[in-house]
């Protein structure tokens, strides 16, 4: 199952993503958690992506587009794949066709999570990670079984940067005038399934799994 989950910064990407591959047994493929995961290693590609995640602008197409073609010619994403948060452009949509085209493989279906943009503030503030193993949670929506302790491992729960209040109203501008593009491209190509993301997070993977099992 070949599919692309996309939405705007907090409409539940991330959280839905854990549930499908769960499920599914696809890879889950976010550039966001690679490019996160590139600055707390320090690599070169952290350091370049760096700067403009912290202004919750997007990374130069040329760099987002070569880590997505070196994870998808792994192995594990013969069996499928779930990208999260790619493609972004219309840059990178086009890309994505062409490598997709060289692999021999199609997508199936592009699942956009809608939400208003006004309740994405409140869900971006209050989210919290983990740094060892990535779960995400949120001070009221979903909350650890302790306050600010990963449920997994006991790990201390931090803030993202880019999810400071000073940097989420751009990040919200900026990706609000990329996302129509998007859909507009996969409307057009009838891949465009729309779910709506304001509802309880079990009720939008409900919403996902009955779109995914006619496919
Ligand atoms: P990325 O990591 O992709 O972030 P994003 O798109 O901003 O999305 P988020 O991770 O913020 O939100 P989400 O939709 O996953 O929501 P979540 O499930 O966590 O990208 C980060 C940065 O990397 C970009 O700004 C850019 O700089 C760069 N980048 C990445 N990809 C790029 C690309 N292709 N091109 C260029 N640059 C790129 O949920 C949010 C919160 O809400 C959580 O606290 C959660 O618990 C809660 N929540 C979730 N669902 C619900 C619900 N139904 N009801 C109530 N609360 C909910
Ligand atoms: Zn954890």
């Amino acid at each position: 199952m070949n599919l692309i989950l996309m939405g705007l910064p907090g409409a539940g990407k991330g959280t839905q993503a854990e549930k499908i591959v769960e499920k599914y047994g696809i890879p889950h493929i976010s550039t966001g958690d690679m490019f996160r995961l590139a600055i707390k290693e320090g690599t070169e590609l952290g350091n370049k992506a760096k700067s403009f995640m912290d202004k919750g602008e997007l990374v130069p197409d040329e760099v987002t587009i070569g880590i997505v073609k070196d994870r998808l010619s792994m192995d594990d994403c013969e069996k499928g794949f779930l990208l999260d948060g790619f493609p972004r452009t219309l840059e990178q949509a086009t890309a994505l066709d062409e490598l997709l085209a060289e692999m021999g493989q199609e997508l199936d279906s592009v699942i956009h999570v809608d939400v208003e943009k006004d309740e994405l503030v409140e869900r971006l503030t209050g989210r919290r990670i983990c740094p060892k193993c990535g779960a995400t949670y949120h001070v009221i929506f979903n909350p650890p079984k302790q306050e600010g302790v990963c449920d997994k491992d006991g790990e201390a729960l931090i803030q993202r940067k880019d999810d400071q209040p000073e940097t989420v109203g751009n990040r919200l501008q900026v990706n609000l005038e990329q996302t129509q593009p998007m859909l507009d491209f996969y409307r057009d190509k009838g891949y465009l399934v729309k779910i709506d993301g304001a509802q309880e997070i079990d009720q939008v993977f409900l919403d996902i799994d009955e779109k995914l099992k006619t496919i």
